[in-house]
């Protein structure tokens, strides 16, 4: 059989990016070791610091070599708040933003569950698992608004939230398929009763796809509702489907109540393939703690496990899942995960994904 090969872009970025970058990649080279298909990668410097050094936030050309890949493996950007070298968001606009436009990056996907031995800010010790489908390239977020008389008494500012049939529909049809190969359920969240032509566009799109996923039930929430169920029974949620905005912003409450930042992976997917997709921790660059070699890396081998699972090597990204799970519940249980610097961390997972930890 021969060897499937992919061609990997990887920005590590700013902070610690750089440094959960490397444990990602030395993970996906062990689950990789015994398997029919290799990664290849190539290190494009972009961020801050290149921002600083070069004054290239992303240049068109570069746009169009990672266009060429098979997928984005991302670390963070974002310079630290007190760096007035830079304008601050800069980077994460005219960078990662823009990779999230340009890419047609349509879903936004966030796996939310508890992670074994990790505590959550939640007064019940009751496992979850859901998955956020965020939509990814429209809601309030696409610059379709302006001003008015800027700075005067009679100023006018419009931020107009743009919900397409072929946007809406792509994401929800998705999220059943998603909620199909999970535990059957789907929730809907908006806000309906005031946001009412989206709300009516979503809700009609997600009758007429329910229609054809008779196994899949689904239910519809308001936003607001959703972030009061997230913290008192998140057990409830399987998929949630939501607009660019909402999902903003459940998403950072779910990561919350899942038990650390350190643990959150994402997806930014293009549905089509017509461009490679991007996995990224949802985290930042840490500023505060980057250079010290004690960011946890697992949000980025997680996100690479999505990668994996994207690029349609399945049993290799479940190895990893599993290897993470493994790990964090033996370093709960033996109480020797503090103090790991990330790549004593990156090699635990990465032990346990070699051949000699079978035996
Ligand atoms: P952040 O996620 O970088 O950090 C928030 C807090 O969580 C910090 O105390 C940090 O030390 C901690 N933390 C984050 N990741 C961690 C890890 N893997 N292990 C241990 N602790 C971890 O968010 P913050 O501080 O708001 O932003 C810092 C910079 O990152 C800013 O420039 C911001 O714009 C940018 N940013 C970039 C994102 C991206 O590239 N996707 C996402 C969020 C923020
Ligand atoms: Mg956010």
């Amino acid at each position: 059989m021969s060897t499937k090969q992919f061609d990997i872009a990887v920005i590590g970025g700013d902070g610690i990016g750089p440094e959960v970058v490397a444990e990602a990649r030395k993970v996906l080279d062990a689950a990789l070791a015994d398997q029919d298909a290799q990664l290849t990668y190539t290190e494009y410097s972009l961020g801050t610091e290149h921002w600083l050094a070069t004054g290239e936030t992303l240049r068109d050309e570069t746009l169009q070599k990672l266009r060429g890949h098979d997928a984005i493996l991302f670390g963070a950007v974002g310079a630290d708040p007190q760096d007035e070298r830079i304008p601050s968001g800069l980077i994460e606009r005219d960078l990662l933003l823009k990779l999230r436009f340009e890419l047609d990056h349509s879903i936004n996907l966030r796996p939310v569950r508890t992670y074994p031995g990790v505590a959550t800010p939640l007064a019940s010790e009751e496992d979850f698992d859901f998955v956020v489908v965020r939509e990814g390239t429209e809601g309030p977020y696409v610059g379709n608004g302006g001003t008015l008389r800027r700075a005067t008494p009679q100023e006018i500012a419009t931020e107009v939230s743009v919900n397409t049939a072929h946007g809406v529909s792509r994401v929800v049809a998705d999220a059943f398929g998603r909620a199909e190969s999970r535990r059957g359920h789907l929730t809907l969240v908006h806000k309906h009763n005031v946001l009412t032509h989206a709300g009516d566009l979503w809700r009609r799109t997600v009758e007429a796809e329910a229609a054809k996923h008779p196994q899949v039930s689904w239910d519809y929430m308001h936003v607001d509702a959703a972030t009061i169920h997230m913290v008192a029974n998140p057990q409830r949620f399987d998929v949630i489907v939501t607009d660019n905005l909402f999902g903003d912003i459940l998403t950072d409450l779910a990561g919350a109540v899942s038990g650390g930042i350190g643990l959150a992976p994402s997806a930014s997917i293009n549905q089509e393939a017509s461009a490679p997709s991007m996995f990224e921790p949802v985290h930042g660059s840490a500023p505060d703690i980057a250079g010290q070699q004690i960011a946890d890396p697992s949000a980025a081998v997680l996100s690479a496990a999505l990668m994996l699972n994207h690029l349609g090597l399945s049993s290799a990204a479940a190895r990893i899942e599993s290897a993470v799970h493994d790990q964090l519940r033996e370093w709960a249980r033996s109480q020797t995960g503090h103090g790991l610097s990330t790549a004593q961390r990156g090699d635990a997972f990465v032990s346990r994904l070699t051949p000699a930890a079978v035996s």
